[in-house]
């Protein structure tokens, strides 16, 4: 059984949509570990309530690269195979992103690239798009911009406010991050360049 380690820094929705779907047996692995940044955010509390070990890994005054080091440790503890970003609002160092190279997911609430970076349902409503959506992608060293696995658009209508739309993109996030999860656990895609060709499957 594969494992996951998730990050998070908040709410936790999307921490919640990939339990959902362990427990449906849809995600293709099992967690392992969810680690959060801050303490006492209800991310940690999903976790709990779900019967998962639940870490807080505060940054404190470490550097970066220290606290990177001791995520890196919490997650080898719990042999994790994927690293799943759901919220986490922290960017990792290059040894993190090497200790975990092509096994690191982020979900995000625009079609990137375009609207990569915080608030990026306000900056796409604010711009005057008519399709938005979420994007489930391998993270790279840039902010937002890494191989994408699935997208979801969601159109803006006429009348929307940034709440009605950001509810409805939360809603394509807890659909396709659960999926993605599954076709990267059960390895159901091929690199072609940068291109992730998802092949078919349950
Ligand atoms: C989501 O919109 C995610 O795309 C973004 O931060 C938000 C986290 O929400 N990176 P939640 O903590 O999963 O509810």
């Amino acid at each position: 059984m594969k494992t996951l380690g998730v990050l998070i820094s908040g709410r936790g929705s999307n921490l919640q949509a990939l339990i959902d779907a362990q427990r449906a047996g849809t995600l293709g692995g099992a967690i392992a570990v969810v680690v959060s940044n801050v303490d006492g955010v209800p991310g940690l509390d999903r976790a709990r309530v779900a019967g998962l070990p639940a870490v807080c890994c505060p940054q404190g005054g470490r550097t970066r690269e220290d606290h990177d080091r001791a995520l890196v440790a919490v997650l080898r503890e719990h042999d994790v195979d994927l690293v799943c970003l759901a919220g986490y609002m922290r960017l990792l160092s290059p040894a993190f992103l090497e200790a975990f190279s092509g096994r690191i997911l982020n979900v995000h609430p625009s079609l990137l690239p375009a609207f990569p970076g915080r608030d990026a349902q306000r900056q796409a409503w604010e711009h005057g798009v008519k399709v938005s959506g979420a994007t489930v992608h391998f993270v790279e060293a840039m902010l937002d911009s890494g191989p994408i696995v699935l997208q979801e658009a969601v159109p803006v209508a006429e009348d929307d406010t940034v709440e009605r739309l950001s509810a409805r993109i939360l809603e394509a996030e807890h659909r396709i991050y659960p999926r993605a999860v599954r076709i990267v656990l059960e390895g159901r895609y091929k690199w072609d360049g940068r291109r992730v060709r998802v092949s078919a499957g349950a």
